[in-house]
């Protein structure tokens, strides 16, 4: 059976630090506060990069870990809603920063689940043999776009790019299942306007939102098992998407999953939208925490409502 395989990780954070102590000097926040609200420490602020530099360097990562040479993308997809432009697509800049002159190119915009819905296209393009060679990134710089005045927004988030190279093959590795889903009338809960920052700048009802994410979370990861006629004992490694450590560890206990199964790293980046997932991805994999034949299981929520799982067969 033609699978998408994984073939390369990589990914790039930004080197600017920003602490909850950091924090505590700008909003009306504490590190007490910050960590046992959402298990965030510190988070990485682009100083000038826009966000297709942070994709181009994660790009150049996974095509180097990948063993393949720009030149034999068929196809990029970057999952980003921090777009270096309202056109061309991010990665339309990636293509040429990174000289992968036969591929074509384009965004995925599904804020927080972007990286899931990219794979998900990107799986579909190998499988029907529309490209042979994909790369996928995630990136957002969620920086630029943020109420920097607003204590309940300005804590959450931090910018950073991963990415993925994946190759059509025969076998039992790969991508067994993609999971999607959207509910719009949720839009009102998270959101942010075009062009929007400052106090026009992101806008959550982060409560609320907190209680659809850990349903939705649970609900699309027990899809993905029941799909693959799996049990939460076969997962070796769950990568849900970085928002709160707190959802993170709720989700991980109604799946009955043990926290030693479950990457985290929100306590250095914070939340970084559709890069979580990839840089959690290739942090795993360079730890040795990701090995030949591991079953991974991914699952994120965003804005939309958007939400989305996929397992994968290392
Ligand atoms: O990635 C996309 C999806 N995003 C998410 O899934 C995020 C979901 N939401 C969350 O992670 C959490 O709801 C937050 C971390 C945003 C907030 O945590 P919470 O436990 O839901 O707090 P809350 O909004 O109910 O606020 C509790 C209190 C409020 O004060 P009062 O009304 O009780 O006096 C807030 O004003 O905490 C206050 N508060 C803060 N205090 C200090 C809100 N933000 C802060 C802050 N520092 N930064």
């Amino acid at each position: 059976m033609r699978r998408s395989r994984i073939i390369g990780t990589g990914s790039h954070l930004p080197r600017k630090v920003l602490t909850n102590h950091d924090l505590e000097g700008m909003v009306d926040t504490s590190d007490e506060w910050i960590t046992t609200r959402t298990g965030i420490k510190e988070r990485r602020i682009v100083d000038g990069e826009k966000p297709s530099d942070l994709a181009t360097v994660a790009a150049l990562k996974a095509i180097d870990s990948s063993g393949l040479e720009p030149g034999n993308l068929d196809l990029i997809i970057v999952a980003t809603v921090t777009p270096d432009m309202t056109f061309p697509s991010t990665a339309c800049f990636v293509q040429e920063r990174i000289g992968a002159g036969k591929a074509f190119a384009f965004d995925v915009s599904a804020a927080c689940s972007g990286f899931i819905y990219a794979l998900d296209v990107a799986d579909r393009y190998i499988r029907s043999g529309g490209a042979e060679h994909v790369l996928v990134v995630g990136v957002d710089v969620f920086s630029r776009i943020l109420d920097w005045s607003d204590r309940t927004t300005c804590i959450l988030f931090g910018d950073g790019a991963g990415a993925v190279v994946m190759k059509g093959e025969e076998g039992e590795r790969g991508i067994l299942s993609t999971h999607l889903h959207s509910d719009g009338r949720y839009w009102k809960m998270l959101y942010a306007p075009l062009n929007g920052c400052g106090q026009e700048g992101v806008k959550m009802q982060g409560n609320e939102t907190f209680k659809v994410a850990v349903r939705m979370m649970e609900q699309v990861s027990m899809e993905a098992l029941r799909s693959n006629g799996l049990r939460v004992e076969d997962i070796d490694l769950f990568i849900p998407h970085q928002a709160n450590a707190r959802i993170i560890k709720t989700t991980a206990e109604r799946l009955s999953l043990p926290l030693d199964r479950v990457y985290m790293n929100i306590e250095r980046y914070g939340n970084t939208s559709a890069a979580s997932i990839p840089i959690a991805m290739d942090e795993a994999f360079r730890e040795g925490r990701i090995r030949d034949g591991h079953i991974l299981l991914l699952a994120a929520f965003g804005g939309g409502f958007t939400w989305a799982s996929s397992v994968i067969r290392w």
